[in-house]
């Protein structure tokens, strides 16, 4: 953990040896660092923008999508119960989050939380973690984006050629060209500035809660009770199941691979957390915040309790609508509809699901080029992707290398599976966070905190074994795939971060600088 200090006057970073694993950047040198003119983001985000790319993020391929399969494969009408869990899990996680980027009001989000509490290789291993999360999270996001555009122009009568269509049902593969040039147009919007992104996503997000509402309201009314019979499946045992696609917890264990009865409320609270994901994005606009110690605790509590809300009563209805057995694991919305005899209400729900994944695309990827700028900044990565761009006051660089490579990857890799990467990767976030919180209380009380977490430690701890209980609900497989990609994260931090880091380079800047404790 942190080297410990004295609370007042005197930083980690004071007694952390330059060359140290574990040297801390201390928050006074984080909030600095934002204030040198060539690396500064325009302030220009209000709570309300916050909740709005909270929300923007938030809802998207895990309601639209996921619901089917989770429900289908895994939990039956129980899902409610999966969202709900899944919801709890974020909202221990959230309480920290909102009291770290309360303290640290910088871009980055846990990884620059990460560097002021614990030190530079944990806080690098959460960065990496973090691009993991975002750009294959927005690569997912654009693949399932593409296959609902095909699904509309395929009621319009137009087939897209299998060869730039993502592939063909008969598993041929194709570009998705769809998926890309919704990353590469996305990725303009942003460069031209936060507060055009700002605005095109709230148009976007009124269209996508105004569905989702649709969806509760009207799907109330073509609701069976005997479709809730059982409401928890009983467990089924799959002993065909073995290796990667067992969940690491029964592996472990030893259990008969099973799925439904309760453990399989779990597992599908593991595979629907993607629907969670994002709410902690709202905390790597903090820079970009007019006054991020008020703002950020609503922005992010407030889009969580949101969503939570809206997941659970969707659940509830699709799966009042039609038998959990029958549920499409594409268009598991939309399809309810279709079964209870009203496609007109499918194909608007499918346009809303179109808008709802473009705003999820793009804060993910807004997401992921402010924690990469953030980790160029402090020389982890190279310092040219800090640069901003003069004009539009967006980190340029970043944001256009990340669009390339995502577009490229969304083109070519069909990544709807890999969801659970992406989940991994951001309890393993959740979990540094948490303990974070209780380091940065211990080496820095004297900060200044907008929003408290309450009841420290057990908040934190409590949110802890609940990112691990449901990150060890997910498969053996997805174990194994993060592992490799931390793997490699480690070859570049040695390789290169270490040697380059600025915190390393320059001893004299870990000192904390006395009485900028806070900013205005
Ligand atoms: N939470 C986002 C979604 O469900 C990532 O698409």
């Amino acid at each position: 953990m942190a080297t410990a200090s004295t609370p007042s006057g005197g930083g980690p970073g004071r007694d952390a040896p330059p060359g140290g694993l574990l040297r801390t950047k201390p928050v006074e040198q984080s909030i600095a660092d934002t204030e040198e003119p060539e690396h500064a983001l325009r302030k220009s985000l209000s709570a309300l923008d916050l909740v709005v790319f909270g929300v923007g993020v938030v809802i998207g391929t895990g309601i639209f999508v996921l619901t089917g399969t989770a429900a289908r494969d895994y939990a039956g009408p129980a899902v409610a119960l999966s969202f709900a869990a899944a919801g709890i899990v974020c909202a221990l996680a959230a309480l920290c989050y909102a009291e770290f980027a309360s303290t640290v009001p910088v871009a980055g989000s846990a990884y620059t939380f990460s560097y002021a509490s614990i030190g530079e290789l944990p806080a690098w291993i959460i960065g990496w973690d973090l691009v993991l999360e975002l750009a294959l999270g927005a690569a997912v996001v654009a693949v399932g984006w593409s296959g609902y555009v095909q699904s509309l122009l395929a009621s319009a009568g137009v087939t897209l050629p299998v060869s730039i269509a993502g592939g063909g049902s008969d598993g041929s593969w194709g570009f998705n060209l769809l998926a890309a040039l919704l990353v590469l147009l996305l990725t303009a919007v942003l460069l031209a500035g936060m507060k055009l992104s700002a605005r095109v996503t709230s148009l976007i997000v009124a269209v996508k809660v105004t569905v989702v509402l649709l969806v509760i309201v009207a799907g109330a009314f073509f609701i069976k009770g005997a479709n809730y019979s059982p409401f928890i499946p009983p467990t089924r045992h799959t002993p065909g199941a073995s290796g990667g696609a067992t969940p690491l917890v029964q592996a472990l264990f030893g259990f008969t691979p099973s799925t439904f009865g309760v453990m399989g409320i779990f597992s599908a609270a593991a595979v629907v957390f993607f629907a969670y994901i994002g709410f902690d994005i709202v905390a790597t606009a903090a820079e970009e915040t007019r006054n991020p110690q008020r703002d950020l605790p609503r922005g992010i509590i407030g889009s969580l309790i949101i969503c939570t809300v809206l997941y659970m009563l969707v659940s509830v209805v699709v799966t009042g609508m039609q038998h959990y057995t029958r549920l499409s694991t594409d268009a598991p919305l939309a399809d309810a509809f279709k079964s209870v005899g009203q496609p007109a209400y499918a194909n608007l729900i499918s346009i809303g699901a179109v808008a709802g994944l473009t705003s999820v695309t793009m804060i993910l990827l807004l997401g992921q080029s402010r924690v990469f700028f953030a980790m160029s900044r402090d020389g982890l990565l190279p310092r040219t992707f800090a640069d901003v761009h003069p004009r539009f006051g967006t980190p340029w660089k970043s944001t256009l290398l990340l669009g390339v490579v995502v577009a490229a990857v969304a083109g070519v890799i069909p990544l709807r599976e890999l969801s659970e990467l992406v989940n991994i990767g951001t309890l393993f976030a959740f979990v540094i966070v948490s303990i974070g919180v209780v380091v940065l209380r211990r080496t820095r009380p004297d900060l200044p905190r907008a929003f408290r977490t309450p009841a420290v430690p057990l908040i934190p701890i409590l949110s802890v074994l609940a990112c691990i209980w449901l990150m060890i609900n997910l498969p053996v497989a997805t174990w194994w795939r993060f592992g490799i990609w931390m793997a490699v994260g480690m070859l570049v931090y040695f390789g290169y971060g270490r040697s380059h880091s600025r915190l390393g380079r320059t001893p004299g800047s870990a000192e904390p600088v006395e009485g900028t404790g806070s900013r205005t």
